[in-house]
């Protein structure tokens, strides 16, 4: 019996692919401008993409491509916080912070605290694990579409010896998904909302766990019905508890009013 290796694997995908977008051609019944046209965009779409802007990424996400390439990879037991699409906006190397620090010193929006403990399924309290967090600023701008020179609203935490771990950062918005590009050409072509719903990034990892690539969603917002990159998973969505100024998780006073949202995440081995 044969081994599959590297080689023919890639060459069964390759001919499951020309498979396909044969039957695509014949579907529509592709005429030579809309071939051309395709050709022109794919061209464009390459020409645009860079290390800080990936549209090719960006068309995976609107296409539900992402997801699905998440949902075949990363098939967590049955009580694991589940996984959802990482984004274009993730930087490598953000500064460690220490627990409580606010990730958002000096900007303008409404405070926010998420607090909560990272436990193994037989819920046991992970301590050091480590919490990469970003996420989009009260307008709905991420540091790279801003161009900011000094990390912008990215922060590393660490759980303490309880797994426990709390972040304060500002209340994050729904936004429009980049539209100065081919993706955002191809989106007008259609009536489809390019929106996603309020949601805070996480990159989660600890020695011998799954990793976990995941968002935190605010329930009852805008679009969550409607993600433009299907990321929305029910266990995702969390309440986001405005509360009047007063003491704050972390001990100190806020003079305006806050959010907590409460999240214990649970990793898989
Ligand atoms: C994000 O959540 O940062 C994102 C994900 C997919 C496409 C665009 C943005
Ligand atoms: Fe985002």
């Amino acid at each position: 019996m044969q081994c599959a290796t590297e080689e023919n694997l890639t060459d069964l995908a390759v001919q499951s692919l020309v498979k396909h977008l044969h039957e695509f051609v014949r579907e529509v019944d592709l005429k030579e401008g809309e071939w051309l046209t395709a050709m022109n965009w794919l061209a464009k779409t390459g020409q645009l993409s860079s290390e800080k802007r990936h549209e090719f990424i960006l068309l995976s996400d609107v296409l539900g491509i992402s997801m699905l390439v998440d949902a075949i990879n990363h098939r967590f037991p049955t009580g694991a916080t589940p996984s959802t699409v990482m984004g274009p906006f993730h930087i490598e190397g953000s500064p460690e912070m220490s627990m409580g620090a606010d990730m958002a010193a000096g900007l303008a929006g409404e405070p926010c605290y998420v607090v909560g403990t990272i436990r193994d399924i037989g819920g046991r309290p992970i301590a050091g694990a480590k919490l990469d967090i970003w996420q989009a600023d009260a307008d709905g701008m991420y540091e790279s579409q801003l161009g900011k020179e000094e990390p912008f609203l990215r922060a590393i935490f660490r759980t303490g010896p309880d797994g426990k771990y709390i972040i304060r950062t500002i209340a994050p918005p729904g936004y429009s998904i980049p539209m100065d590009g081919t993706v955002g050409d191809l989106m007008r072509e259609t009536d489809i909302s390019h929106y996603r719903p309020a949601h805070i990034h996480f990159y989660i990892t600890a020695p011998g766990y799954q990793p976990l690539i995941t968002h935190l969603f605010k329930k009852d917002t805008r679009y969550i019905d409607s993600d433009v990159v299907f990321g929305v998973k029910e266990e995702l969505i969390a309440e986001f508890k405005k509360q009047p100024a007063g003491k704050t998780p972390t001990g100190e006073v806020s003079s305006k009013p806050f959010y907590i949202v409460n999240y214990n995440f649970t990793l898989s081995r």
